[in-house]
């Protein structure tokens, strides 16, 4: 019973248990992007997020107001009643509930039954994004919005929602390792020197930092970068940092230059991509990509060519994440040991970072 390959199992899930998975409990002191700005409107709008179904509603004076989407009485989803001004009426008995959550009438009735009210959360429109802070007590901090992702006239730029069936923290880890570019995304965005390519790393655990710099160089670009830099055909540099920012934002940051003149000589060449990722449930999360250009900032075409291109690759990532959850489903629950390359030793610090906080927030 007791052989080598059972004490390496045993010690492989030992680790693991260290590590956030689709078991840990949700990290809620934290800011998530709920949606995209443009799809809150005067009609209610549901969205799952870490477990709480919310509803937002666009208040009469433009700004947005996020409630718990459901209705104290029997339960019916608000998001399915409708907007009276800045009162929001349930549509199964007609509760009336302004934006702050308190009940403001019954029909039926004179009288409000004491705790008639829905959980409102504080929500913050930031350029195209809607951060809703989904913890007990007050923000702590403000949300982690990139400053870049609000300087149209800097970055040429493009947004999509995806939602994935995988759990976030696999998304986070996806993220934080370069190495699956040359397999996953053979046919994107992925060279095969990359996953060979050298690479730094920064962790610090401390203030939960974790960044993953890789240079490819020289190499020859994809498609999707070769085009719309004009380095098609020609020695490259391909240099890629990749950054936890905190449980609901990863940034992708690459700087591309031909390699017969110095980097500096040259007109900057530069793509940024936030990967913001909200859990919606244990194992679903939405998935909201804002990519922008440096370069070419006028023309169209290249928007679109990149888009299409990008959205090709990242579902790649889906349906590789997603395969994954599908297979461990059929393990009993926490039996799945794993083994770690060198390559991972930024994203186990993220894992376990991740436990940590969201162990401590439980306390
Ligand atoms: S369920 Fe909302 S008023 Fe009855
Ligand atoms: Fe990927």
């Amino acid at each position: 019973m007791d052989n080598p390959a059972d004490r390496a199992r045993d010690a492989a899930l030992r680790f693991q248990s260290e590590l956030a998975d689709e078991r840990t409990p949700f990290v809620f002191d934290e800011w998530y992007v709920a949606t995209f700005a443009d799809e809150v409107t005067r009609t209610p709008l549901a969205r799952t997020l870490l477990g709480i179904p919310l509803v937002l509603l666009r208040r009469t004076d433009g700004g947005i107001a996020v409630l718990e989407d459901r209705c104290p009485h029997r339960s019916m989803p608000l998001s399915l009643g409708s907007l009276e001004g800045d009162t929001l009426v349930c549509g199964y008995h007609g509760a009336r509930f302004g934006c702050d959550g308190v009940c403001a009438g019954v029909p039926s009735q004179a009288m409000i039954p004491p705790g008639a009210r829905v959980r409102a959360f504080a929500a913050e429109q930031h350029g195209p994004l809607v951060w809703v802070w989904m913890g007990l007590s007050a923000p702590t901090q403000p949300p982690p919005h990139p400053a870049w992702i609000d300087d149209e006239a800097g970055w040429a730029a493009s947004r999509q929602r995806l939602h994935m069936h995988a759990s976030y923290v696999r998304l986070h880890e996806n993220l934080l390792d370069l190495t699956h570019l040359s397999f996953l995304h053979a046919k994107t965005f992925g060279t095969p020197d990359y996953a060979s390519a050298p690479y730094d790393s920064s962790v610090d655990a401390e203030r939960g930092h974790f960044a993953l710099t890789r240079s490819v160089v020289p190499t020859r670009l994809p498609p999707i970068w070769a085009r719309p830099t004009g380095l098609e055909g020609r020695d490259a540099a391909r240099i890629a940092s990749s950054t936890f920012i905190s449980p609901a934002l990863h940034e992708v940051h690459v700087r591309f230059h031909a390699c017969d003149r110095p980097a500096e000589e040259q007109p900057s060449r530069a793509i940024r991509t936030a990967h913001i990722v909200t859990p919606e449930s244990a194992t679903s999360t939405h998935y909201f990509i804002h990519h922008g250009r440096n370069f070419a900032l006028e023309d169209g075409e290249i928007t679109a060519f990149m888009h299409q291109q990008l959205l090709a690759a990242f579902q790649e990532d889906i349906d590789g994440l997603e395969a994954i959850e599908r297979n461990l489903a059929n393990y009993p629950s926490g039996t799945a040991a794993e083994v770690s390359f060198r390559a991972d030793g930024p994203s186990l610090a993220m894992r376990r970072w991740l436990k940590q906080r969201a162990l401590a927030g439980r306390t």
